[in-house]
């Protein structure tokens, strides 16, 4: 960091997802934009237009090299983010990476040895870890409400396939994959509340295939594919990948505890949802709404937020709220919020389970990143 210990960052991939992250950048003191980049002329024109002048690069290392940064935000299509992170990290800064961590074990290896010999930190934005209900949830958890967790469950499913025409990376990396390709939005969270649990074995199958994209050429790829996860300690976890199917969007969570249970709104797609809490001496069980019963459990950086941070800022004021707390963290000289292994935890289940799906739902080991190092 400079003399006036401004963060510096670097954003690429600027024309795209980062452009959510503007607002809680430039509400945070000490840090700010310092570059943009992206490939193409006309990309960075609108990088620019919306975060404002800044040097504005068409090649990635250029800006490395001349930029002077503390931090980069990897925000390009997700089989880019492994060589950008490593080049950024390899330089000795911060790096703030899009989800998913990489799109193959190997990457994934690379990463880790990257990432234990720089001086930077690595943080995966995973901002559905950030959604205002799960991290109720997660403080609920923590008091032992639920009791002991054992099962959970969680569902992304949205229709890319228009998007598949204007962004041509989802039609390879996303729905050109066979299996869980996108499968951390819905293990954060989970993860999360199992504290320190990570996903040992799991098995993947599907439904079958329906869809042709609009050249008429039939996706490859299976509709719902249904991830089946035993942890390190038992715990059994279900994610099920969709997006192709004609339906409306939807990220669906569900949680079991020996003692209560959390479901998400279903049908929503940034609902509160519903708890049941055991109350010894009431045998009737019934159902409490979220946002009342975790009221007290709403975690202080949700609190006070100003309306227009969370109906404008992404995903319901969750992207502001992440990028906030990345950037206290890095500010701050703080461990990353989501390091490496977190980062790894959510990301190798879904690069195994295209193993399994193709070996028709064999049972496979996920690696624990933690032996590579
Ligand atoms: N967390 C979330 O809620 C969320 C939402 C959307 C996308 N994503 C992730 O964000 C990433 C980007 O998705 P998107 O929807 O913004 O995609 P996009 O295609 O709309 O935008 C990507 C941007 O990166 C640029 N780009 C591509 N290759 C580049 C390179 N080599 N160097 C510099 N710039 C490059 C493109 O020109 C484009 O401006 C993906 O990894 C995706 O998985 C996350």
């Amino acid at each position: 960091m400079n003399g006036k210990q401004q963060l510096r960052i670097g954003i690429v991939g600027a024309a795209g997802r980062p452009r959510a992250f503007k607002q809680a950048i430039a509400d945070h003191p000490r840090a700010t934009v310092a570059a943009l980049c992206d490939v193409t002329e006309e990309r960075l024109r609108q990088a620019s237009a919306h975060f404002g002048a800044y040097p504005a690069y068409l090649s990635y290392e250029t800006m490395l090299e001349e930029a002077e940064l503390d931090a980069v935000i990897v925000g390009t299509p997700m089989q880019v983010h492994v060589e950008q992170t490593l080049l950024a990290l390899k330089r000795g800064l911060h790096v703030i990476s899009e989800v998913p961590a990489g799109v193959s074990v190997e990457e994934c290896r690379r990463l880790v040895r990257a990432a234990s010999r720089s001086k930077g930190q690595y943080v995966m934005a995973e901002n559905c870890n950030y959604m205002k209900p799960h991290m109720t949830i997660a403080n609920m958890v923590r008091d032992g409400l639920f009791g002991e967790l054992y099962y959970a469950e969680g569902e992304y499913l949205h229709e890319v396939k228009a998007l598949n025409e204007s962004t041509p990376w989802r039609r390879v990396w996303q729905t050109g994959v066979n299996g869980i390709t996108y499968g951390t939005h819905s293990l954060g969270p989970i993860l999360d509340w199992m504290d320190g649990d990570r996903i040992a074995k799991v098995s993947c199958v599907g439904s079958g295939r329906h869809y042709a994209d609009s050249a008429g050429r039939p996706y490859a790829i299976e509709d719902s594919c249904v991830m089946t996860a035993k942890t390190e300690a038992g715990r059994l976890i279900q994610i099920r990948l969709d997006m192709l199917s004609e339906r409306p969007g939807a990220l669906n969570y569900e949680l079991q505890g020996t003692r209560g249970c959390y479901e998400s709104v279903r049908y929503e797609l940034l609902g509160s949802g519903k708890v049941y809490v055991k109350r010894d001496g009431e045998p009737k069980r019934e159902w409490a709404d979220l946002a009342e019963v975790g009221e007290a459990y709403v975690p202080d950086i949700w609190r006070g937020l100003p309306e227009a941070v969370v109906g404008e800022s992404g995903h319901g004021g969750s992207d502001y709220v992440m990028v906030t707390d990345f950037l206290n963290a890095l500010t701050e000289h703080k461990p990353s919020p989501i390091p490496i292994h977190r980062a790894l935890d959510m990301t190798l289940p879904g690069l195994i389970s295209q193993r399994s799906i193709e070996r028709g739902g064999e049972w496979l080991d996920v690696p624990d990143s933690r032996t590579w190092e």
